[in-house]
């Protein structure tokens, strides 16, 4: 089925001008960018988004990351969208990703691992509706 899910380019990634890489192995895998803008989260954004890590160890740290520099937040539509986008981001841990994934080529480490992308359709409507108004989503 057609999906939609929310993907971010990373501080890491930005800061290491791969915007345009890493958008390029979405489009070439069919996954259309229906909604796009270039963001500089604060603390409150950052930890509402990743709100379900609040307890986790890594919490903090996860926010001090995404709040240091500029992220890019995209919304991408085609066929098994969420699940086209996790195989190309590549496991969570760049060590553990697979040759040729976003994570492998452009990560070294799992805090600043260059992407994030939705893990189920129920995240996907939360995680977009997080950052993009009906308004700011342009179907093609
Ligand atoms: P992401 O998919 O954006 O979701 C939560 C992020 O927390 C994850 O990517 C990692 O960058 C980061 N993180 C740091 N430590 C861990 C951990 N032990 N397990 C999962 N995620 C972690």
């Amino acid at each position: 089925a057609t999906e939609r899910t929310l993907s971010i380019i990373k501080p890491d990634a930005v800061a290491k001008n791969a915007i345009g890489e890493i958008i390029a192995r979405f489009e070439k895998a069919g996954l259309k960018v229906v909604a796009a803008k270039m963001l500089h989260l604060d603390n409150d954004k950052a930890g509402g988004f990743y709100a379900e890590h609040k307890e986790r160890p890594f919490f903090n740290d996860l926010v001090g990351f995404m709040t240091s520099g500029p992220v890019v937040v995209q919304v991408l539509e085609g066929e098994n969208a969420i699940a086209k986008n996790r195989e190309l981001m590549g496991a969570t841990n760049p060590k553990d990703a697979e040759p040729g994934t976003i994570r492998a080529d452009f990560a070294e480490t799992i805090d600043a691992n260059a992407v994030h992308g939705s893990d189920s359709a129920e995240s996907a409507e939360r995680e977009i509706s997080y950052f993009f108004g009906n308004d700011e989503i342009c179907p093609r």
